[in-house]
């Protein structure tokens, strides 16, 4: 059985095909982020546009890529993500689906995160505890079966990736911060600065990351000040980076040890942050799973296999759902009303 997976929750246009029996049998992704960038963000409206501009020709692409006609099931993107994106992908997949007279499933983006480790060879098997760091997201979650899932930590303030992509914006660096602030760092001291390490030694899983952003403001402030960014600029993204993944560590071993789960998952868009994986693995006794690095950040991919796993107790969806905030704990999709 072939599942077609569309993704449009943000501002990458992602489309993929998964095969039952093959695995992963083609795979396209189209990246916003050069329309974005010049706003430091993502711009809703554009996003949406661009998404219409780029999903036909992409399914056209992995179709013909994979030498079929049609799939034998659709799964897109439902939420949580920007409302007029979803409904590209959502409205697409559902034109689409009676065309092709086909079932459509929707996908839970976050549960799209933590199933993509599943496309590996090497793939995690249930129960295992994920840690879902993305530029929206900060959740520890204990995942007992597919669609058995638990929120035990969730952030208060700022996302990882957000905190990551803020601290980058400080430091002069160009948006998405993640990955440019990850470079920076290399060249780095880690130890230059001691940034906090926000709600570690709590017994709760929360994160909070904004008094780790408001610390490196103040530094930054004081360093510019001085007339010395330039040159410590490296120095100040290592520490950030240090603070950020111990937290992000320290809590995930913890909750894994406490729920008896001998597997942790990393995924989403910081879960391709290098120093996080290494930590992970040095920190942790058990095993560790990541989706390789082109499918932490968003992707069809994801939302291909997620689909093909829930299509045996979906129901053909008779709506489009978008679906802007969505808990995964309940996997019941609020009415759009
Ligand atoms: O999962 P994702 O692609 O989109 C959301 O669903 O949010 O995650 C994007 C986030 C951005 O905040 C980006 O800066 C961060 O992931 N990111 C990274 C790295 N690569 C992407 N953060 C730290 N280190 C990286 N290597
Ligand atoms: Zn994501």
């Amino acid at each position: 059985m072939i599942t077609l997976g569309i993704e449009t929750s943000c501002d990458e246009t992602g489309v993929a095909l998964f095969c039952s029996a093959r695995g992963l049998i083609a795979d396209a992704l189209h990246s916003q982020m050069d329309l974005h960038s010049a706003y430091g963000g993502v711009v809703p409206e554009i996003a949406s546009r661009d998404h219409i501009r780029m999903l036909l020709p992409l399914i056209q692409q992995v179709m013909s890529d994979a030498d079929i006609e049609r799939p034998d099931a659709i799964a897109y993107t439902a939420g949580p993500g920007l409302v007029g994106a979803l409904m590209v992908g959502g409205g697409m997949a559902n034109g689409l689906g009676l065309a092709w007279g086909c079932p459509v499933v929707p996908v839970h983006h976050m549960e799209g995160h933590l199933l993509a480790p599943m496309l590996e060879d090497e793939a995690p098997r249930f129960p295992f505890l994920a840690l879902l760091v993305s530029g929206g997201h900060t959740m520890l979650i204990a995942v007992r079966g597919l669609g058995d899932y638990e929120t035990l930590g969730t952030t208060l303030d700022d996302a990882a990736g957000e905190a990551f992509d803020k601290t980058a914006k400080l430091l002069g660096l160009g948006y998405p911060g993640g990955p440019l602030l990850a470079e920076l760092a290399e060249d780095g001291d880690d130890t230059a600065y001691s940034f906090p390490r926000p709600m570690l030694n709590r017994p709760n899983f929360d994160f909070s990351f904004s008094g780790l952003k408001t610390a490196v403001m103040l530094e930054v402030k004081r360093i510019e000040s001085s007339g010395a960014l330039d040159l410590r600029r490296a120095d100040i993204a290592a520490s950030f980076q240090r603070a950020a993944v111990d937290t992000l560590v320290g809590k995930a071993v913890k909750a894994a040890k406490l729920h008896g789960m001998n597997r942790i998952v990393v995924a989403g868009g910081v879960g391709a942050n290098r120093l996080l994986r290494k930590e992970m693995v040095k920190h942790f006794t058990g095993d560790v799973f990541y989706p390789r690095f082109e499918f932490c950040t968003d992707n069809g991919a994801m939302i291909a296999i997620a689909g093909a796993m829930r299509l045996a107790d979906a129901e053909d969806a008779a709506e489009i759902r978008a679906v802007a905030r969505w808990s995964l704990d309940t996997l019941d999709v609020p009415s759009l009303a």
